[in-house]
């Protein structure tokens, strides 16, 4: 089983679609996904009216989704941690223990931009146009990582 944890600051708008949009693209008998915040604002919390309702566009139910706090223990507990902007990815990596953990934690964009250190932009104070750009970067970031873990 590989298990990859995607991570934004919040955990209501980006990383729940990225765990929405891997999901249906891999056998979830040999991948889990989850999502995380490095923020504490929204545990508990559904996935933001505006991602739920991007997801239902394209076929995807995420709304059962409850925001949750990135935790070290998730460093152990997962293989790949998709860093959703460059804040997210630098606040995960300040909670690395060791160079195993650092090894784990990717900036999402680098799949298919690689090297390139580019961000998900935070849509969470905009529109849905937003929301709609996330969507379609992730989808893309997303095929590649199914590829591979395939
Ligand atoms: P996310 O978006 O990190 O993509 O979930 C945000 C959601 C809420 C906040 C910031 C970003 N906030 O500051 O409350």
């Amino acid at each position: 089983m590989k298990k990859v944890l995607m991570v934004c600051l919040g955990n209501i708008c980006r990383s729940p679609l990225a765990e929405g949009i891997l999901q249906s693209k891999v056998n979830a008998d040999t991948v889990f996904v989850d999502s995380a915040g490095t923020g504490a604002y929204h545990i508990g919390n559904q996935p933001d009216q505006r991602s739920i309702d991007v997801a239902a566009t394209y076929g995807l139910n995420i709304k059962n989704q409850r925001a949750r706090k990135f935790v070290v223990q998730d460093f152990e507990e997962f293989d790949i941690i998709y860093a959703m902007d460059e804040s997210n990815y630098y606040n995960i990596l300040s909670l690395a223990r060791n160079k195993d953990d650092e090894k784990k934690v990717q900036l999402i964009l680098n799949e298919i931009h690689p090297t390139k250190n580019l961000s998900v932009p935070d849509p969470y104070h905009g529109g849905n146009q937003g929301f709609i750009n996330v969507y379609k970067m992730l989808e893309e970031a997303c095929a590649v990582i199914a590829n591979k873990l395939s």
